[in-house]
C-alpha cells in the first residue's frame, strides 16, 4: 500500500468532487469499507493496523482501545493494540516498533502531543498514514487525518452545565427566571498543558463563563484563573486532589467562605476533587457538595453523579469515535480520503489537518439513565457499582 498511491487517488477524488468516502455506505454495523466491499481492500488479506492508545488508567481509553480493534478486526485487518502507561519514551517505542512490524496505517491518541515527530517522520518514510485520534498530534506535518469531538463545544458544555447547576441557566441553557443573585465562589481547572484539547476545553468554558466572572455574578476567591496556573499535568487524579487540596487550605479556611461550583474538564479530574472536598467536611451535615462538571461518562463518575457528588459529565461516545478511526483507516487503505466535516479549526502547527468532529451531551442525573444506559454505553449495574465489567 503505497502513501502515493493513496495520496493520488484521494487528490483525484478531490478534483472530480466526489466523496471519496461516504459515511452512509459505511454506516449501520459496518464501520468498514467504503464502496461495497465489505471487507479489507475489497477481499484482499487485511493489513496491519497500529494503535496507540495512552493510558490503561482511565476508563475511557480502554473503551476506545477496545472499540477501535474490534472495529478494524471485523474490517479485516490485523490490529496492534498498545497502551503506554501514561510515559511518553513508551508511547514513542511502541509507535516505532509498529513501524518496524509493517503497519500499513496508524491510529494514534498521543500523550504528550508534540512528542512524536520522528515517529510521524518515520511513518512518513514508510507511507504509512497517521490518524490522529481524539488528540491533535501538533508540530508535524505528517498528519493525516484527525478524528475527534467538537472539542471547543465539549468546553462551552461544561461552563453551561456549570452555571445550569448553580441555577443561573435553566435546564435549556438560558437566563433562569429566578435566578440567584449570588456571588457564588467557583474554582477552574484545566487539563494537560501537552494536550491540545485542553486548551479548547479550557476557552469554550471561558466564553460562557466570563461574562458572569466579568459581572461578579461568579467570583474566583484564589484568583486563580489563567490556564497555565489552574491545569494539571497529564490529567492526573491526584494532581487535581492536591490543588484542590491547597486551594481549600489556601483560601477556604479563613470565616464560612465556601466552594459553591468547580469547573472540572474531566471525570478523572472530578474525582480527585470530590475525594478532596469530601476529606474537608463536604457533603457531610449542610455543607452541600459544589456543582462539579466532568467529561467522559466514566462509570466511576456516572455513580458519582446518580449518588449526588458530581453534577455533570459530557458524554463523549466511544464507540462513534472508534467507528469514525476506522472508517478513516480503511479509507486509506483503499487508496481513498476520509471525509472530514472540519477543515478549519485544527492548525497543529505545520498544517491544519482535515477532522472529523462529532457532536457531545450534557448529561446530569436527569438524563443519565435515557443518555448512558438507555444507549448500551454503560449498564445499570455499572452505573451502580461505579465500575466497568469486563
Ligand atoms: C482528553 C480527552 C478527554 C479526557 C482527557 C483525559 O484528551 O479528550 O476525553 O479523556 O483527555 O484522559
Amino acid at each position: 500500500m503505497a502513501r502515493k498511491l493513496w495520496a493520488k487517488r484521494g487528490l483525484a477524488a478531490l478534483a472530480t468532487g466526489t466523496m471519496a468516502v461516504s459515511l452512509a455506505a459505511c454506516g449501520g454495523g459496518g464501520a468498514g469499507a467504503g464502496g461495497g466491499g465489505g471487507g479489507a481492500g475489497d477481499g484482499e488479506e487485511g493489513g496491519l493496523v497500529g494503535v496507540a492508545m495512552p493510558t490503561q488508567t482511565y476508563e475511557r481509553w480502554i473503551a476506545d482501545g477496545d472499540a477501535v480493534k474490534t472495529g478494524l478486526e471485523e474490517a479485516g485487518y490485523d490490529v496492534d493494540l498498545q497502551f503506554a502507561g501514561d510515559d511518553i519514551p513508551t508511547q514513542q517505542q511502541q509507535i516505532d516498533a509498529m513501524i518496524n512490524k509493517g503497519a500499513e496505517a496508524l491510529i494514534i491518541a498521543s500523550i504528550d502531543g508534540t512528542a512524536l515527530g520522528s515517529q510521524l517522520d518515520a511513518a512518513a518514510a514508510a507511507d504509512i498514514p497517521v490518524i490522529s485520534y481524539d488528540r491533535l498530534i501538533r508540530d508535524s506535518e505528517n498528519v493525516d487525518f484527525y478524528v475527534t469531538f467538537d472539542n471547543y463545544e465539549v468546553g462551552v458544555q461544561q461552563g453551561t452545565s456549570l452555571l445550569t447547576g448553580l441555577g443561573i441557566l435553566d435546564e435549556n441553557g438560558e437566563e433562569a427566571a429566578d435566578a440567584p443573585e449570588g456571588p457564588f465562589n467557583v474554582e477552574l481547572f484545566a487539563g494537560s498543558p501537552d494536550d491540545n484539547n485542553a486548551g479548547f476545553f479550557f476557552e469554550g468554558a471561558m466564553s460562557v463563563l466570563q461574562p458572569y466572572l466579568d459581572d461578579k455574578t461568579l467570583v474566583v476567591p484564589s484568583e486563580q484563573t489563567d490556564f497555565g496556573t489552574v491545569a494539571i499535568q497529564r490529567w492526573e487524579q491526584e494532581g487535581a486532589q492536591e490543588r484542590m487540596e491547597n486551594l481549600l487550605t489556601s483560601t477556604y479556611t479563613k470565616g464560612d467562605q465556601t466552594i459553591d461550583g468547580v469547573l472540572a474538564p474531566a471525570d478523572v479530574l472530578s474525582r480527585g476533587i470530590i475525594t478532596a472536598l469530601k476529606n474537608s467536611g463536604y457533603g457531610k451535615g449542610d455543607q452541600d457538595m459544589p456543582i462539579i462538571t466532568g467529561q467522559d461518562a466514566e462509570a466511576a463518575s456516572a455513580k458519582l453523579i446518580v449518588d449526588g457528588d458530581q453534577y455533570s459529565t459530557i458524554f463523549k461516545d466511544t464507540r462513534l469515535l472508534a467507528e469514525q478511526a476506522v472508517v478513516a483507516a480503511t479509507s486509506f487503505l483503499e487508496g481513498e480520503t476520509p471525509e472530514a466535516n472540519d477543515t478549519e479549526t485544527y492548525d497543529n502547527g505545520e498544517l491544519v489537518v482535515p477532522s472529523y468532529l462529532l457532536p457531545t451531551v450534557i448529561v446530569t442525573e436527569d438524563n443519565l439513565e435515557a443518555e448512558l444506559v438507555e444507549s448500551g454505553y454503560l449498564t445499570e449495574e455499572e452505573v451502580a457499582s461505579g465500575q466497568v465489567d469486563e
